[in-house]
């Protein structure tokens, strides 16, 4: 078996599942000890209201904190449901500086209906480090832009996972895609699955025999064990092969694990399946019952392709742009401009920033021009999918009205959300929570080839509510990045 290193925490690899309730308040000082690279750490799906300070992505609420220094992360988790929390500095999570997040609820609608919890993680895997993977990829050796495929999948960080269950007893799993790439089709042999939450959404119940998680999506089901014993059954986790540009020979994409009824008994090697049919979140109706934002305030419509640029390299792009990390953190920009901060042309215009004003409806129109499944993620909202397109139906049609009555009335929020090949898709959210927020895809080639656009919600009133703790401007002076105004 070969090896290879892995960024691991407190000397610990697999990390772990950290486990909260409710209301607790997280204070994480991150102490980068990795010798020759930058790093940071971001709560993926909290909403950070009031901390837009401790979200994490470099370059946007905070300077990357340098080898030797330490950072602070303090902020107070109001959202119950499944999260993850993973470095937002280029290409550090795939190499496994990520782990699941979850915040335990003593009041969720499903107490009672389940015996116990579990909790399950699946990813893709590379054998090869993410620098020397990154800047081959943004290279002129790589002009159409394929990304790595990756080397195997793994669910909860092995391939060989077993775990034990009751004969009868109820379980409630939460489940995260920590992969960089793959989306993973999941079923357990012989059990149905009911989903009750999606991205920290509570749903209505709805049954299934598979799910499809993108890259950064969660979900939660009960499962009911089966009362007489009848051996032990398989789970898998299937990569979508559909992302891959090539699928080299001898590629198992797919992971198994094991539900455990019997130790003695024989484990099934895995779990054929007639279809990869899973079912459609589309379809998922929030538990609050919250019904579509009818009126939008602020539409933005954000055209996305993949190009190439002078040097020859692959990039992404939205609106013909590609994101470039800014020196000074957007956040910090923002505190240091005055009435100038509603102005986007202040961020740069490689920043791909949009102003948005509190308590507006903003609706994110996204069209797809390229091969590929894209899944996007807002940072600080989880949003209202109400339209999304099948693949291959090309741009959005505002006059579409037989699609516009067709939109859910009461749609599914979640924080990630799949826009098929050459498709598009229309999502809502209220600008509730002033801060700089990213939208980018999450797979992490595209994060790197510059797939992002910045929310910049109500600057105004985050210069009167925002104050920056000393030691977070202090990683920046520690690698020399000015923070105007400090
Ligand atoms: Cu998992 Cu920018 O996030």
């Amino acid at each position: 078996m070969a090896e290879r290193p892995v960024m691991g925490i407190n000397g610990q690899w697999p990390l772990p599942t950290l486990n909260f309730t409710k209301g607790d308040r997280v204070i994480a000082t991150v102490h980068n000890q990795l010798g020759n690279q930058s790093t940071s750490m971001h709560f993926h799906g909290l909403f950070q209201n009031g901390t837009n300070d401790m979200d994490g992505p470099v370059g946007v609420t905070q300077c990357g904190i340098p080898p030797g220094s330490s950072f602070i992360y303090n902020f107070t988790i109001e959202q119950p449901g499944t999260y993850w929390y993973h470095s937002h500095t280029r290409g550090q999570y795939p190499d496994g500086l990520r782990g699941q997040f979850l915040v335990h609820d003593p009041d969720s609608p499903y107490i009672g209906q389940y015996d116990e919890e579990i909790a399950i993680t699946l990813s893709d895997w590379y054998h090869d480090e993410m620098p020397g993977l990154l800047s081959h990829f943004i290279s002129v050796a790589n002009p159409t832009g394929a990304e790595p495929v990756p080397k195997s999948a793994l669910m909860s960080d092995t391939q060989n996972l077993s775990v034990a269950v009751q004969p009868g007893k109820t379980y409630l799993f939460r489940m995260t895609n920590m992969g960089a790439f793959a989306g993973q089709y999941f079923w357990i042999e012989g059990h149905t699955m009911r989903v009750v939450e999606v991205d920290g959404v509570h749903t209505e119940p709805a049954e299934t025999s598979m799910i499809y998680l993108t890259a950064a999506q969660r979900y939660s089901f009960m499962v009911t064990m089966k009362d007489n014993f009848e051996g032990n059954f398989a789970m898998v986790g299937s990569m979508d092969t559909d992302l891959f540009d090539a699928l080299p020979d001898g590629l198992n994409t797919n992971v198994t694990g094991w539900l455990v009824y019997d130790d003695a008994a024989e484990k099934p090697e895995s779990a054929l399946i007639d279809a990869f049919e899973p079912f459609d979140d589309y379809t998922l109706v929030p538990q609050d019952g919250l019904e579509i934002y009818d009126h939008v305030d602020h539409s933005i419509k954000l055209d996305m392709k993949m190009d190439n640029l002078g040097d020859g390299a692959n990039y992404a792009f939205f609106n013909d742009i590609t994101y470039v990390e800014p020196i000074v953190p957007t956040l910090y920009s923002v505190l240091s401009t005055g009435a100038n901060a509603s102005n986007p042309t202040v961020y740069g215009v490689n920043t791909n920033s949009f102003v948005l004003e509190k308590g507006q409806v903003v609706e994110i129109v996204l069209n797809n021009d390229d091969a590929g499944k894209h899944p996007f993620h807002l940072h600080g909202h989880n949003f209202q999918v109400v339209w999304r397109s099948e693949e291959n139906d090309g741009f959005w049609n505002p006059d579409n009205t037989s699609a516009i009555e067709s939109f859910p009335r009461k749609p599914m929020r979640r924080d990630v959300v799949m826009v098929n090949p050459q498709g598009n898709f229309v999502i809502r959210f209220k600008a509730d929570n002033p801060g700089v927020w990213l939208f980018h895809c999450h797979i992490d080639w595209h994060t790197a080839s510059g797939l992002i656009a910045t929310m910049i919600e109500a600057p105004l009133e985050l210069q009167s509510s925002m104050k920056i703790p000393a030691d977070h401007y202090e990683v920046c002076h520690d690698s020399g990045t000015p923070t105007a105004g400090n």
